[in-house]
């Protein structure tokens, strides 16, 4: 899908950071490959598992960009705090749908279009900006 692929212009060409968004890519790619096999097979287990692992890699890659961008006093950290928030939002309130066991696909569904939505919107949008930044201030 050509979503979960990595384009170069996702890169902010900072190293740790450009691996973690790959990571987080990753990771909505198995949920795609799960959405994509139709045997009939319970996936709930798998899709717990992975709404898991979201969840956390989430929350430590924002912790990680946080923190960065306190320590370099960057002026739209409130920014980056707000949409960071809004994301962990999203991610807990799919992964406590109570239907999540009778509707399987559409749940995987809806975590592929937030982070597809994710990477266009937030990536390219409030992260460029602040690797604009760090590069201005010649940390990254
Ligand atoms: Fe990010
Ligand atoms: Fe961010």
């Amino acid at each position: 899908m050509a979503a979960f692929q990595w384009k170069d212009e996702y890169n902010l060409n900072i190293e740790e950071i450009d691996k973690q968004h790959r990571k987080l890519m990753e990771i909505g790619k198995k949920a795609y490959d799960i959405a994509v096999i139709d045997d009939g097979y319970d996936r709930y287990d798998e899709i717990m598992t992975i709404l898991d692992e979201l969840l956390e890699y989430t929350k430590y890659h924002f912790e990680y960009e946080e923190n960065m961008l306190k320590q370099y006093n960057y002026e739209h950290i409130h920014n980056q705090e707000e949409e960071h928030a809004f994301y962990v939002y999203k991610i807990k309130q799919v992964a406590s749908r109570e239907d999540i066991d009778e509707n399987q696909r559409k749940v995987v569904l809806e975590i592929i279009d937030f982070l597809s939505k994710w990477i266009s919107e937030h990536i390219m949008g409030a992260d460029k900006e602040y690797a604009v930044f760090l590069k201005k201030l010649k940390v990254a």
